[in-house]
């Protein structure tokens, strides 16, 4: 007979914890942070259980494809705007932040541009109209774009895609963008680039440079899609202190960390390890007054590009399926409350 009744304390006992803890939000604003999450708009329209989620925990949100050319600019001469409005609405609702993702990548691009045949003049204008009609239609609204994803390889040469051959596209990029909306944050984002490496190094080579001749760019994003294998925490401290000592801001763009998984479900362990994985990337982003944001690609395992991308990977975010925070989740609590103040 007391074990149910146990039980029911117990789990009584949890929900109320969950119910009175501060939100990650509260954290991370008595920080001067924002903690964000990529959003499906699917689930946000049709279940309550995802909207209080999202807006009970964080005070920013990006949509995770709505805003990509493809999706928003599905012909030469229609744009999509409603799933982008929507997410901006909701965020106002909330008093979320909203970032844009992405102006300029080699994916998710439309048929009629990957598809047409046109010159690199011509690509050019396409772009700088593109970035023009994105940007500053949510001009005010959306607070910082990645301009600019992916645009290096792993040695850090410049990935050959449909806008490379038009000679300074990234710079350009970034020049219409701060056009379109003076006031926008504008992000360079990749991912692997998060310690010290032939990519990381090119890409503060190029902030470095664009700073020096005045190219408009105010941070990098590091995506940091990251596994249970041990993090160079050392080296990713020196990459932040190299790219924050440039003036330029760090924000922390689609955290997760990808477990093993059987039926949905990681071990015990390995939900451990990850815990302590989100702990250090997140206590090192405390460390640096310019390390401004901290956002995961997702909130819930229901909802994660892990799985349809890595066969029998999962469980990489801080909620579960069930909408039950996880170790990972106390422990982004614990690493925005400790006691490290800003100190870079
Ligand atoms: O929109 C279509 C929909 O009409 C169709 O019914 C459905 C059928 O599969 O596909 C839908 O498009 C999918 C889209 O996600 C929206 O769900 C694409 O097939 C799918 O490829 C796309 O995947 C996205 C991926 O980028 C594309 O490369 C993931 O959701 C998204 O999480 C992922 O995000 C990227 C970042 O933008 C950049 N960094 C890496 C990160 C992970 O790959």
């Amino acid at each position: 007979m007391a074990k149910p009744l146990l039980s029911v304390l117990l789990i009584s006992a949890t929900l109320f914890a969950q119910h009175t803890a501060p939100p990650l939000r509260e954290l991370a604003e008595s920080r001067g942070m924002r903690i964000g999450a990529a959003v499906n708009p699917g689930a946000l329209k049709n279940e309550a259980a995802y909207a209080g989620a999202l807006a009970r925990e964080f005070n920013q949100l990006e949509p995770e494809n709505a805003a990509k050319f493809g999706p928003i600019h599905p012909q030469q001469d229609t744009y999509n705007f409603d799933p982008v409005d929507l997410q901006v609405a909701f965020a106002k609702a909330h008093q979320m932040a909203v970032r844009g993702h992405t102006l300029v990548w080699h994916n998710q691009n439309p048929a009629w541009l990957t598809g047409g045949t046109f010159t690199p003049v011509q690509l050019s204008e396409i772009l700088q109209k593109h970035i023009q009609a994105v940007v500053g239609r949510y001009a005010g609204q959306i607070y910082a774009w990645d301009v600019v994803n992916e645009a290096l390889n792993d040695d850090g040469t410049l990935r050959k895609t449909i806008w490379s051959g038009s000679p300074g596209y990234i710079e350009q990029a970034f020049r219409w963008a701060r056009a379109a909306d003076p006031k926008a944050l504008l992000f360079y984002n990749d991912f692997g680039a998060e310690g010290i490496n032939a990519k990381s190094d090119a890409i503060y080579q190029m902030a470095k440079d664009f700073k020096t001749r005045g190219v408009p760019i105010d941070g990098i994003g590091l995506q940091m899609h990251l596994t249970s294998r041990p993090v160079p925490i050392a080296g990713m401290e020196a990459n932040i202190q190299r790219i924050t000592d440039l003036g330029l801001q760090v924000q922390y763009t689609e955290l997760d960390v990808r477990l093993p998984v059987e039926s949905g479900k990681a071990a015990d362990d390995a939900l451990a390890t990850q815990a302590g994985i989100y702990h250090d990337v997140v206590a090192l982003c405390v460390k640096f007054k310019l390390c401004t944001a901290i956002q995961t690609w997702g909130f819930t395992d229901k909802y994660s590009w892990i799985p349809g991308r890595f066969r029998g990977m999962g469980a990489a975010l801080v909620f579960d399926a069930d909408y039950q925070s996880k170790a990972a989740y106390r422990s982004i609590a614990s690493a925005l409350t400790g006691e490290r103040p800003n100190t870079r």
